[in-house]
């Protein structure tokens, strides 16, 4: 018996487990500590699909690093400018600094683009993109995501930091629409 979830109004069954999820992230954690270590690096996760990716990515990372969060958050602007989006909560200086952005998912990459483009002001010595999962048929945008620990297709996913429409973050596994 497959074990079905019901979230709202839809339907999920298993997509991987959370073994996978740990591994893919162990080798994904090796390439950062590579091409990080001795270099302080700031991981800045953005809220609120991240935070699990971000408490056992940062846990394979050894030596000196620092932990943010970021929040995209959504108003409704004039009439002209329509619905507008800012990011909040980042308090460290990033100037010169190592930073590394970590995504729960990556679909059509407006969200990203439009957070690469608010840091990219700020002047860092490097701003890479790590993601727990990349859509890369859905992916419309020129800047590269380097750090991708599994790639998928374009079916909706929840569990494991996921929502669908806040529900599904608490899972362990992740879950794929039926
Ligand atoms: P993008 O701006 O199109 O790249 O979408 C990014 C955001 O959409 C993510 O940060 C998620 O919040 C949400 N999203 C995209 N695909 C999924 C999915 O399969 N499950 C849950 N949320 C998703
Ligand atoms: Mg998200």
């Amino acid at each position: 018996m497959i074990k079905k979830i019901q979230l709202h109004d839809k339907t999920f069954v298993p997509f991987m487990g959370s073994e996978q999820i740990q591994s893919a992230i162990e080798n994904l954690g090796k390439r950062i500590q590579k091409d990080y270590q001795g270099k302080n690096p700031l991981f800045i996760g953005v809220l609120n699909g991240s935070f699990l990716f971000v408490a056992d990515l940062v846990r394979t990372f050894e030596g000196d690093c620092e932990v943010s969060f970021i929040k995209m958050a959504s108003y409704e602007g004039t009439a002209t400018t329509g619905t507008v989006t800012e990011l909040i909560g980042l308090k460290e200086n990033i100037k010169d600094r190592h930073v590394v952005i970590l995504e729960d998912i990556v679909d059509t990459g407006t969200t990203l683009e439009k957070i690469y483009q608010e840091l990219i002001k700020d002047q860092p010595a490097s701003l890479e993109i790590a993601t727990l999962l990349f859509k890369p048929k859905a992916y419309q945008k020129e800047i590269p995501v380097k750090y991708v620990a599994l790639e998928v297709g374009n079916e909706f996913l929840v569990g494991y930091g996921l929502d669908y429409d806040g529900l599904g973050r608490n899972l362990k596994d992740i879950y794929i629409i039926h």
